[in-house]
């Protein structure tokens, strides 16, 4: 038997399969379905920044507008028992570690460092292992400037984990400039770990209705080739650990992110579309592509095909693609 045991965040895995953030993590009865199918760790849904803030604004504005509540009586009123989707989101955490034992992961969809980072602490009282920071923040704005699109990001970073002291990660897209730069910056923070990469919602066209609507939810093996560049590219030069997630689908998925230097990898559309017993099968192929090669621990091989390891860098940039064409032309 091989051992899939392995360290993510400073906490203990049973191995490297996450149930990254998503629909199938937001209720305690498929938390603890995803355990009994082999899941190493589970990042809850994000709760949004948006929710946080106005919550307790909403409730009030709805109480005084039915006539419920006269403005002088608000001065007598514990704000803290109105939030309800913050308080589910903490029940949802100390329920869930109640009744699991592998690590639980909060998330936090945020596009601000402004006025939610205290609600970092509650996530920690309530008992998480960790958080993770969502960073949903898509440089459309044509006024600003990369440094001020990335301050964003070091902000908010600085604001959480100067609060909390459970390990934090943070979830990034691709869309940052200079992302091999502004990866190894995050990395210099007190972040533990990186997650390569969100996966936008895109938009199609439907060309007869002139209409708008967006490409599948749901991702393909095939766009596991953009974090398996990047983590290979930043693997061993980063100051944390790296999750590789997007277009990961199967085991062999698993390994390449390994063999690329993830420290562990997150799952959403593969447990959609096959179910959360598909963990086992993804397992059994990890255990049985290892006992083939003879490895016997996930450090005997993770980091193995990282650019900084291989034997062969220039895979991973541009110069590969200039022998590709110039092959294909001379034949
Ligand atoms: C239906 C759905 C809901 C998602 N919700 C969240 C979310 O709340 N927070 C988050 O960080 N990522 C969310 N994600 C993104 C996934 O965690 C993951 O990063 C993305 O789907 C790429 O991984 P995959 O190829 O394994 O699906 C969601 C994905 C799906 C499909």
């Amino acid at each position: 038997m091989v051992n899939l045991t392995t360290k993510y965040m400073g906490l203990t895995l049973k191995n490297p399969i996450i149930a990254g953030s998503s629909g199938l993590t937001n209720k305690l009865s498929d938390i603890i379905e995803l355990e009994a199918q082999g899941a190493g760790a589970i990042v809850l849904k994000s709760l949004f920044e948006e929710e946080i803030i106005n919550e307790a604004h909403d409730n009030i504005n709805k109480m005084q507008a039915s006539g419920f509540i006269y403005p002088e009586t608000m001065d007598y009123f514990d704000f803290d028992e109105m939030e309800d989707p913050i308080a589910n989101y903490l029940k949802l955490i100390s329920d869930a570690k109640k009744a699991v034992k592998i690590p639980i992961i909060a998330s936090i969809n945020c596009v601000t460092s402004n006025k939610w980072p205290e609600f970092a602490k509650r996530i920690e009282s309530a008992g998480a292992d960790a958080l993770e920071l969502n960073v949903f923040a898509l440089p459309t704005d044509l006024e600003r400037t990369a440094e001020e699109n990335e301050k964003v990001y070091f902000d908010i970073v600085s604001k959480v984990t100067g609060l909390v002291s459970i390990p934090v990660s943070i979830k990034i897209s691709q869309y940052n400039t200079a992302l091999g730069s502004f990866i190894k910056r995050l990395s210099d923070t007190p972040i533990k770990s990186i997650v390569l990469f969100n996966r936008f919602y895109s938009p199609d066209f439907d060309i007869h209705n002139f209409d708008f609507n967006s490409t599948t939810v749901f991702s393909t093996p095939a766009e596991l080739s953009l974090p398996l560049r990047w983590v290979a590219i930043m693997a061993n030069r980063v100051n944390c650990n790296l999750a590789a997630s997007t277009g990961i689908h199967d085991g062999y998925g698993v390994v390449k992110a390994l063999l690329a230097g993830a420290d562990v990898v997150q799952v959403a559309s593969t447990l959609y579309r096959n179910g959360f017993g598909h963990i086992g099968v993804m397992l059994k192929q990890i255990d049985e592509w290892m006992s083939e090669k003879g490895y016997k621990s996930i450090d005997d091989f993770k980091g193995k095909m990282s650019q900084s390891k291989s034997h062969n860098p220039a895979a991973f940039e541009r110069v590969q693609f200039m022998k590709f064409f110039r092959d294909r032309v001379q034949k």
